[in-house]
């Protein structure tokens, strides 16, 4: 087998993932985990098979993963959104990458399409599945919450409001099924306890959502959702994720471990969706909000992986790749004594190609440049020089690596664009 087929708790990842998501912004903080509570409990109500439930509570807890922008994420607390294609759409044509998410990606898309008494049960002569309406009730739920007031005093005037909806918004059979699990008060209770809402759903979908996985198809999936917020770093990630696992060879890591350290390139800043996509395109120099806000990325890059068993040690990689030998670096200023050989080989690969790209505030560097620039580095004690040594000794050979893995992203990014061009208004 190889290694990148491996049993994973898919569902902890995805709301590990969300709850990322989640983390840009105070009025969305805890939104997927409830949307995927509430879509568990009106799956049921509404006799949705195992099969189904488990692709619905799976779908939501990373519905709004296409709102790429703090703008586009805060949209979808409005209760008549009216660009809902924003963030369905992209959200839509990244899951689909991954084969396993074909269904998940199918109700990703159609979770804000309106009942239209009975008309949404179809999309351009295709059948929409019901738990999409389902998905798009417990949403509308979820966004009239108001975490400030006892959760008791709202349930009534939530239910009146979806129901003045029920036929042209929401599917009837819908809002039958919360009527039905929301007479009693611990159902509201457990939703609005965030990690009981985790813990509930966790057990009651079971082992359902521990599946075999390829592993290296997942992150490739994630690496899209990464990089693709903004063109600045939209090729970073595949960069990375070709240059690390060729050091790796070069200093004599087993295949196995070649093959972590590619999914660790491709996976080492997840932790960048709590950065708002507005800073990273910051063309002004960046303030000092933005400053510590992009800080938090190789700490949510752990936080998000550490949780998931199985990836314990691509996530300690991941989470070390701006902690430097002398113990300079961030967020955990770790110093030599403390870094595996996996995480300096990260910090050198992230290095170099960052400094090959362009960024808002810096154009990009030439090959010279960048080895003047990671001498500088080693000499300070900041990289690992044996394993600079092996990148410095084969600079032409590895940069032409990078070169081509970022070509074949910037290609399959243009692609992602044009896709999203052409499914509708984006
Ligand atoms: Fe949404
Ligand atoms: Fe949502
Ligand atoms: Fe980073």
């Amino acid at each position: 087998m190889s290694p990148a087929i491996i049993r994973l708790d898919l569902y902890r990842l995805l709301l590990s993932v969300s709850e990322a998501l989640d983390l840009v912004s105070r009025p969305l903080v805890n939104h997927h985990k409830q949307v995927s509570y509430l879509a568990f409990h009106l799956g049921r109500a509404a006799g949705l098979t195992g099969q189904e439930l488990t692709e619905l509570t799976m779908a939501a807890a990373l519905h709004d993963i296409g709102g790429l922008s703090l703008a586009g994420r805060l949209d979808v607390l409005d209760f008549d959104l009216a660009a809902p294609e924003r963030h369905t759409l992209p959200g839509y044509l990244l899951l689909k990458k991954f084969p396993p998410f074909a269904a998940i990606a199918t109700l990703t898309r159609f979770h804000h399409l309106p009942w239209q008494e009975g008309a949404g049960a179809e999309y351009d002569g295709q059948p929409v599945p019901r738990a999409a309406h389902l998905l798009h009730l417990a949403d509308r739920v979820a966004i009239l919450l108001r975490p400030e007031e006892e959760i008791l005093g709202q349930t009534a005037a939530i239910l009146e409001k979806i129901e003045a909806h029920s036929g042209s918004k929401f599917m009837p059979a819908a809002v039958e099924a919360l009527r039905e699990v929301a007479g009693r008060e611990a159902f509201w209770f457990d939703l609005v306890a965030p990690m009981v809402c985790e813990t509930v759903i966790s057990t009651q979908i079971g082992t359902g959502a521990e599946k075999t996985t390829d592993l290296h198809d997942l992150a490739q999936m994630f690496r899209q959702l990464i990089d693709f917020r903004s063109h600045f770093t939209a090729t970073h990630s595949s960069g990375v994720a070709a240059v690390a696992p060729w050091i790796a060879d070069k200093a004599g890591l087993s295949p196995a471990d070649c093959e972590c350290m590619k999914i660790a390139g491709l996976l080492h800043d997840i932790g960048k969706l709590v950065v708002p996509q507005e800073v990273l395109e910051k063309s002004a120099p960046l303030s000092r909000e933005d400053f510590y806000s992009i800080r938090k990325h190789p700490y949510f890059s752990q936080r998000i992986l550490s949780r998931v068993a199985g990836l314990e040690e691509i996530s300690q990689w991941a989470a070390f790749h701006h902690e430097r030998l002398d113990g300079t670096g961030y967020p955990f200023h770790l110093d030599d004594a403390h870094l595996s050989t996996g995480a300096r080989l990260l910090a050198v690969a992230d290095t170099f190609t960052a400094l090959t790209e362009t960024r808002p505030y810096r154009a990009s560097m030439s090959g010279r440049g960048t080895i003047q620039i990671m001498e500088g580095m080693v000499r300070a004690r900041k990289l690992d020089s044996s394993l600079y040594g092996l990148l410095h000794d084969h600079a032409d050979e590895v940069d032409a690596l990078r070169a081509d893995a970022q070509q074949a992203a910037l290609a399959e990014h243009r692609n992602f664009l044009a896709d999203w061009a052409a499914l509708g208004p984006g």
